[in-house]
């Protein structure tokens, strides 16, 4: 089976940021699936000087995580109504290593919508740089009750959304893998 690379990308910088946790589930839950390999991309760890994607705006380090990634799996919180700053100065920074690959989303919300407003405001966004969206996503609302302290999900919560991060991962990784035959 061929190797499919998956960008997971944080969507915060915030230090108290609950939708890390959501993160970190969805990457381990993608580690243990067969021929996969998943990059965490946590904006803390990279530095974009000014804004756009000349030379000088981009980190060689998230360049080459775009280049070698088949597909991505982004993380947002939302933050008034849409998603933050530093996801889309991430974003922003590459182009081309977006186009012909799938993207995933999972939205974290503190309320009861889960974030759908801001994967909304992302597939717009996403679009224009050649990734391809999917028909569903996964939500997490009210993320703050939903894991231990040991950052594991909680029980009660981890059937439903185990099964519905599988499906998700099913569609991600088939068009990870019908996109890299014409790439
Ligand atoms: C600047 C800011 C704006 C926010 N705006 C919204 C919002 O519009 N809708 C919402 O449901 N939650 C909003 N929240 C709360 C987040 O849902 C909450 O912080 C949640 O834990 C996910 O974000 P986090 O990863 O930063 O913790 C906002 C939080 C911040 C810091």
């Amino acid at each position: 089976m061929e190797l499919i690379t998956i960008a997971v990308l944080t969507g915060t910088t915030r230090a108290q940021r609950q939708s890390h946790k959501v993160a970190h589930y969805i990457a381990e839950f993608g580690r243990q699936l067969a021929g996969v390999e998943i990059i965490v991309v946590d904006p803390t760890e990279f530095n974009f000087p000014g804004d756009g994607n000349d030379p000088e705006g981009k980190d060689s380090r998230y360049s080459e995580i775009t280049a070698r990634a088949d597909a991505f799996f982004v993380i947002t919180p939302e933050y008034n109504h849409s998603f933050p700053g530093s996801l889309k100065r991430m974003l922003d920074s590459e182009l081309e290593n977006y186009n012909h690959k799938p993207v995933a989303f999972a939205g974290v919300s503190d309320g009861n919508w889960g974030g759908v407003r801001a994967v909304e405001s992302l597939v717009p966004a996403v679009r224009e740089t050649g990734l391809v969206t999917l028909s569903w996503d996964v939500y997490f609302p009210h993320v703050q009750a939903m894991f231990e302290a040991t950052g594991a999900l909680k029980p009660e919560y981890a059937e439903r959304y185990d099964r519905n991060l599988g499906k998700l991962f099913d569609e991600l990784l088939l068009f990870a893998r019908l996109l890299k035959q014409i790439r």
